[in-house]
């Protein structure tokens, strides 16, 4: 088995960020596991039945950039929620970990559920005031605008669904490293990153 990395977060912490640089610094591929529940939502939002959607993902369904829409996220986290959903999507989650090369997946529940065995997990956090600064900047870019006060609320009730959900809440593995980006340039959460799974022989 490869070297695999859990990063796990609320939302909009730089978990995509940070595990798009591990994955490039080391050479390991890299899943973000929230387009899966996200790539759900968009389906159950055109009307298809929640654990259907998910039987039938296909790779093809996660490269669309409707999925970054905040009413997907939405529909995300509404879907995530559901036991039946997360069990559908836990092979595949588990055979990428399990890659040759090294992998790294970033979501929720990846170092507690998903990849318990994980040789470094990462749990990254900032206030949820930074968090939705940084989204509501994302989204401004893409043309996705809302209101700033939106995108803390989506934040906010994102992030009390999936740590209140009975099945895989979101919450740092007990050996995992906290890193708080509240006060950092995120180069230097990239950074800190890096020389943490380095470190644990990457
Ligand atoms: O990018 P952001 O942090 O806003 O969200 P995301 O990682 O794309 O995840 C969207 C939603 O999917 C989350 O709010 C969770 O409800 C759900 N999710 C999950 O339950 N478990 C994962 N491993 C990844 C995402």
């Amino acid at each position: 088995m490869g070297f695999t990395v859990s990063i796990d977060g609320p939302a909009a912490a730089g978990k995509g960020t940070i595990s798009k640089a591990v994955a490039l610094h080391f050479g390991f591929a890299h899943l973000d596991t929230g387009l899966l529940y996200r790539a759900v939502g968009a389906k159950v939002l055109e009307g298809a039945e929640p654990l259907a959607a998910a039987l039938a993902l296909m790779a093809d369904d996660l490269d669309n950039d409707t999925l970054r829409r905040p009413e997907v996220a939405q529909a995300a986290s509404k879907v995530a929620a559901l036991p039946a959903v997360r069990a559908a999507l836990v092979d595949f989650q588990r055979s990428f970990a399990a890659r040759v090369g090294g992998a790294v997946l970033d979501g929720r529940d990846i170092g507690t559920v998903i990849c318990p065995e994980a040789d470094v997990k990462l749990f990254v956090t900032a206030s949820a005031e930074v968090r939705a600064r940084r989204r509501f900047a994302e989204l401004s870019v893409k043309g996705l605008a809302q209101s700033f006060d939106e995108v803390l609320a989506d934040v906010q009730d994102r992030d009390a669904r999936d740590m209140g959900r009975a099945d895989a809440p979101l919450k740092p593995a007990a050996d995992a490293i906290e890193i708080d980006t509240s006060d950092m340039a995120i180069e230097d959460a990239v950074a800190a990153a890096v020389a943490l799974v380095e470190a644990k022989g990457a």
